[in-house]
């Protein structure tokens, strides 16, 4: 890997960590979420990083892609299990990472969701295979008692691309594709006392852009040049761009949006049984010694 690139990531990787370690510090009894993404917005920009992906603030069954909208009254109780994922990028190269934070402290779920993490970089290094990570990461769930969530997954990290090419499993797998030299990769196994599956659930907070598409509505159009141009076809915040039009115009061209494949809409997504989920995760730069690049 090219030094120069090899910096970005690095880069966008302590930052990320200083904003989840930030984000941590915000999560207080009655504090509104919304109140939580909108510091979180402002820490990235000021620490000279962009957002890679709004961060995900999702509680307690609410496994991923949970954002508020921009009045959103949800706040955080004591024995919440709040799960922050925070993506940045420097230049499209992008850190990724995730913490469950409880008031009440640490129980076994979340410390089962570190270990998930912990026991998976301990075997990751050139020609690691995606069924070796997996396989470790069900069996650390299955000594605490809990089940991975079957379909949530490491991914690749890609210029400008959060979920590039590969999926790593957090589940017995017979993939037998080995990491490769600088591949860099985002590890984030979910543990649950539940099922262990997740469902859409809910309306998308959380949108990005595919395709320009001819529309109806003038604020649509205003709404994906910015998806494109500005948030650089990047996932963006439902509440970003309501703060720009009415309401109703921006119910009508997300609708519209989505319909002519313009944007793609991520749906919260929840544990099926209704029971807890934690979340713990890092980027790595794949080497014979891996670069955990969100480690602080
Ligand atoms: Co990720």
């Amino acid at each position: 890997m090219e030094k120069e690139i090899l910096d970005k990531y690095t880069k966008a990787g302590k930052i990320a960590a200083q904003v989840l370690e930030y984000g941590c510090s915000l999560v207080k009894k009655d504090v509104l979420v919304v109140e939580i993404a909108e510091k979180i917005d402002k820490k990235i920009l000021e620490l000279k990083a962009k957002p890679a992906f709004p961060v995900n603030v999702s509680i307690n069954d609410m496994a991923a892609h949970w954002h508020p909208a921009l009045n959103d009254k949800a706040t955080i109780k004591e024995t919440d299990y709040v799960k922050i994922d925070v993506g940045v990028h420097v230049d499209g190269y992008i850190g990724d990472t995730a913490r469950t934070v409880r008031l009440v402290g640490k129980d076994d779920l979340i410390i089962c969701s570190e270990k998930m993490l912990e026991n998976a970089i301990k075997i990751i290094k050139t020609g690691t295979t995606v069924g070796e990570i997996g396989e470790t990461i069900e069996n650390t769930a299955k000594e605490f008692g809990f089940n991975p969530i079957r379909n949530l997954t490491g991914h690749n990290l890609g210029k400008y691309d959060v979920h590039a090419g590969l999926t790593i499993p957090n589940i017995k797998n017979d993939s037998k594709y080995q990491l490769r030299e600088d591949e860099v990769i985002a590890i984030e196994p979910f543990c649950t006392s539940g099922n262990g599956l997740v469902k859409d659930s809910g309306k998308p907070l959380i949108f990005r852009w595919i395709n320009d598409r001819p529309t109806r509505l003038i604020e649509g159009r205003k709404i994906l040049e910015m998806a494109r141009d500005k948030f650089e076809r990047l996932p963006f915040a439902k509440r970003w761009i309501q703060k720009g039009f009415s309401p109703l115009k921006v119910e009508l061209s997300l609708k519209e949006l989505e319909a002519v494949n313009a944007l793609y809409g991520y749906k919260p997504l929840r544990e099926v049984s209704g029971k807890p989920v934690a979340q713990s995760e890092h980027s790595l730069i794949v080497k014979e010694k891996p670069i955990v690049t969100t480690s602080l």
